[in-house]
């Protein structure tokens, strides 16, 4: 059983995020959505409300965990037994971000291999800013969530 991380803030998870998690389950048995709790970030959603999307939003993929950790990402990582952690690349501005990220990754667990996926070019302008921004702006971002974040959005409204 080959399991991988895929960790980030995913506040909220868009098409962009659930097509590298589709790509990454054609090479691992089970990939854990790992909402990694960052306090210095201001988020949208709730640590609760964003595993209870990605959980809808994956809930027809098979080999998909949701959790959350306030810690190392390499550490929950060796304890779930996971051999990689899954990035995705979306333009070249990220390549420093993550070079240094997997560098430090691997200084704490050089066990834990990173792999990267490269963004489909009709996702690489997609964030999870973009999409709050937008829809603050009244855009209809439906094309690039899942359905289940455009619940929590209304949800959120009421
Ligand atoms: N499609 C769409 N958007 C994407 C994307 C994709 N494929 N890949 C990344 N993004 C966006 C995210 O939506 C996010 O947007 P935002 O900044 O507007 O919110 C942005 O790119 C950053 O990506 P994200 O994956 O959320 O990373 P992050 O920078 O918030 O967090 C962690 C990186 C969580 C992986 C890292 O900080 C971590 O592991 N933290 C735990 C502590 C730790 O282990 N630190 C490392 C050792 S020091």
């Amino acid at each position: 059983m080959r399991i991988a991380v895929y960790p980030g803030s995913f506040d909220p998870i868009t098409i962009g995020h659930l097509d590298i998690l589709r790509r990454a389950l054609s090479i691992f048995d089970k990939v854990i959505v790992l909402i990694a709790i960052n306090p210095k970030k201001k988020n949208v959603f709730s640590v609760e409300e964003r595993i209870k999307i990605i959980q809808e939003a994956t809930k027809d993929l098979s080999g998909v965990e949701v959790d959350s950790t306030d810690g190392l990402t390499v550490n929950y990582a060796k304890k779930a037994g996971a051999v990689a952690l899954i990035r995705g690349l979306r333009a070249v501005t990220d390549f420093e971000y993550e070079f240094q990220l997997s560098a430090a990754n691997t200084f704490a667990d050089s066990s834990i291999e990173t792999v990267f996926f490269m963004s489909r070019k009709e996702t690489t302008f997609i964030s999870s800013s973009t999409i709050n921004e937008l829809y603050e702006g009244a855009i209809d971002i439906s094309p690039l969530v899942p359905t289940a974040v455009l619940e929590a959005y209304k949800r959120k409204k009421k």
